[in-house]
């Protein structure tokens, strides 16, 4: 009887000390996201869908040199998302927030 009761302490410290660790783990990842963009996701966006045209860097390529771009927000919105020209429009193959990121990422915000 006593040994099942230490073995209940055993358990229940086990517990305490396993919680605040896997809180611990979520804290570097928060700080990461303080980072300054480009964000890896806007890059990674970018490299899979507008690099082929526009250059790895946005420096152009068969589309214009777009990085940093002198458009406006909405200006950017409006090409991404509808096309112009030659370009593609980008509405409903990228998220909205994808499209954001990469308004931010060409304004080098
Ligand atoms: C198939 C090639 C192609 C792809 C892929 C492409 N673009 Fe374009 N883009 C062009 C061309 C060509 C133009 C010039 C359009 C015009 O005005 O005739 C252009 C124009 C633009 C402009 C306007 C530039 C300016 O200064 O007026 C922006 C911004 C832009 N593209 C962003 C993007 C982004 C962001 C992506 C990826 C989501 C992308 N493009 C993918 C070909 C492409």
């Amino acid at each position: 009887m006593r040994r099942a009761w230490w073995w209940m302490v055993a358990v229940l410290l086990l517990a305490l000390l396993l919680v605040p660790a896997g809180c611990q783990k979520a804290v570097p990842q928060q700080e990461e996201s303080d980072q300054p963009p480009p964000t890896p996701a806007a890059v990674q966006v970018f490299a899979a869908n507008c690099a082929g045209c526009h250059g790895d860097q946005g420096q152009g390529g068969r589309g214009p040199a777009i990085k940093p771009s002198q458009l406006s927000e909405q200006e950017l919105f409006t090409v991404i998302a509808d096309g112009r020209g030659d370009m593609p429009a980008f509405r409903g193959r990228l998220a909205e927030s994808e499209v954001q990121a990469l308004i931010s990422f060409l304004r080098g915000e």
